[in-house]
């Protein structure tokens, strides 16, 4: 079955994500639910070298699993002077021990050498939207920045304080939760996801 629009199950568990998406659909007929309705649905291990690779694996696990069309995303920090790490491995950086303020700490560690020049870096966010049937669509959100010497602001979460968003001006710990998740990485691909569906949705009313 290729990609159905008229039900969706979103590949998380996290609750803050699913309602995110909820709100940014609430004005079409899709009806959304997540993993906390299939509590029989295994984890996915995120073990791909790029975030397609990972969004898609848990997209196709849950589309397969239960037969209708998901969307899963996966997301993370990629520094160019570090040729893109952590990138896949954001959660992970540091080990299992570490906590988001440590993990961020050793990042500003690994960089204290790169200079003012040399210190941009972007988070990204990748969406999967996957039929039963395997068909696919991808969409990318990114966020233009450079890592700050020391961490700003107390907001957010992961590596927001260390992460200056240039089109702001500020530190993505010292946005406010509101303006961070409506101009954020994530943001960014729900929103052509959103664009996906709306014109989905006209092109099929099109074809009466
Ligand atoms: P996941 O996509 O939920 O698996 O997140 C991957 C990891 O990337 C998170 O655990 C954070 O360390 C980092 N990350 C992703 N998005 C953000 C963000 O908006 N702010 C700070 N850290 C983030």
């Amino acid at each position: 079955m290729s990609i159905q629009l008229d039900k969706i199950v979103v590949a998380t568990r996290n609750s803050g994500k699913f309602i995110e998406i909820k709100k940014l659909l609430q004005e079409t007929d899709i009806k959304l639910l997540s993993l906390s309705d299939f509590p029989e649905i295994p984890e996915v291990v995120e073990d791909g070298a790029t975030f397609e690779d990972n969004a898609l694996k848990k997209a196709k696990f849950v589309a397969s699993s239960l037969g209708v069309t998901a969307l899963a995303d996966d997301s993370g920090l990629c520094v160019d002077a570090l040729s893109g790490r952590p990138g896949v491995m954001s959660a992970r950086y540091g080990g299992p021990n570490c906590n988001d303020m440590r993990r961020f700490v050793k990042l500003l560690e690994e960089m204290k050498e790169i200079g003012a020049g040399h210190r941009t870096a972007s988070f990204v966010c990748v969406m999967a939207l996957v039929a039963p049937d395997g068909e696919q669509r991808l969409f990318r959100g990114v966020c233009e920045g450079r890592i700050l010497d020391e961490p700003r602001g107390t907001g957010g979460f992961g590596y927001d304080p260390i992460f200056y968003f240039e089109e702001f001006g500020m530190s993505f710990g010292e946005m406010d939760l509101d303006t961070k998740n409506r101009v954020s990485h994530r943001a960014r691909a729900l929103k052509m996801f959103a664009d996906f569906v709306e014109e989905s949705v006209k092109s099929k009313a099109s074809q009466g």
